[in-house]
């Protein structure tokens, strides 16, 4: 009867730590939502890796649907593709991209040299410079051009504007451009950080992986 009474006592007291430790683990994580001084918090990485792999998706279609070899059915089939992942992401690419300029960049990580910081705070606005770009030349060098933007098999988003032909043909040679600009930034941006793994101790990179705890900026 004693040894039952002690049982029940160890358990109580085992899930009373359970609790304690739990309550600090959601604490911990609130706290590292978002970023630091010198590091970035669950939200930014999310965002980060989120936008990461829509951008280059959309890359890799708008590539393939413009390459020489590719037939004119093929084409509009995969234009179709294109613009519907890009409705599906815009609201998560544009909200990445005002939420970084508006609450700025965390500061340098110990191991960063200062020129390297600087170079590399150029290429990640330089980025995303690029995702807006983007984000407007293609709808509206859709709309300009009199067509609609289609959205999977579901919609027709048309435009609320009357077709220009000159604008059309900025419009699409600006989006041209910028995918082969932001391609280029996109390189030296992946460069940068496998420098940063295989040449330094890797701190800035892994800062993108898991996030940094300490007080939130
Ligand atoms: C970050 C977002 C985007 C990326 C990375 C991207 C990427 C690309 C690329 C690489 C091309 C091929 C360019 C070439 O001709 O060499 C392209 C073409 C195109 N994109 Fe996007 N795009 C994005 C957003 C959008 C959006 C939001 C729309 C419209 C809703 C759009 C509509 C189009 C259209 C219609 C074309 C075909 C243009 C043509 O035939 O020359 N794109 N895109
Ligand atoms: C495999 C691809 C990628 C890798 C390995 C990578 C890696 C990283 C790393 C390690 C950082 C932290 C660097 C620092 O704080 O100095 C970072 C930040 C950043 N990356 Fe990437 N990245 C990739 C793709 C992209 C893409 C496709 C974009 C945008 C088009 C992008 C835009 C940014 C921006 C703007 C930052 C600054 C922090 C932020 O606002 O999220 N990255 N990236």
């Amino acid at each position: 009867m004693l040894s039952k009474a002690v049982d029940l006592r160890e358990v109580l007291q085992r899930m009373r730590a359970l609790l304690v430790v739990g309550w600090r683990g959601t604490d911990n994580f609130r706290m590292q939502l978002h970023d630091a001084r010198a590091g970035y918090g669950w939200l930014t990485i999310g965002l980060h890796w989120a936008a990461a792999i829509a951008v280059i998706m959309l890359w890799f279609i708008g590539n393939q649907m413009t390459a020489a070899n590719t037939p004119a059915d093929e084409y509009a089939s995969l234009v179709r593709v294109h613009t519907s992942v890009a409705v599906t992401v815009y609201a998560l690419l544009l909200y990445r991209v005002f939420r970084r300029l508006h609450i700025g960049f965390p500061g340098r990580s110990a191991d960063q040299p200062r020129p390297l910081f600087r170079i590399a705070r150029v290429v990640h606005h330089a980025l995303l410079f690029c995702i807006l770009m983007m984000l407007f030349s293609g709808p509206l060098a859709v709309w300009s051009g009199g067509d609609t933007i289609g959205f999977f098999s579901f919609a027709e988003i048309a435009s609320p504007f009357a077709a220009d032909e000159a604008l059309h043909e900025l419009l699409e040679a600006t989006h041209r451009t910028f995918a082969k600009i932001s391609f280029v930034v996109f390189l030296i941006h992946v460069a940068g950080a496998f420098r940063q793994i295989l040449l330094s101790r890797g701190e800035t990179s892994n800062r993108m992986i898991v996030a940094t705890e300490g007080e939130p900026d």
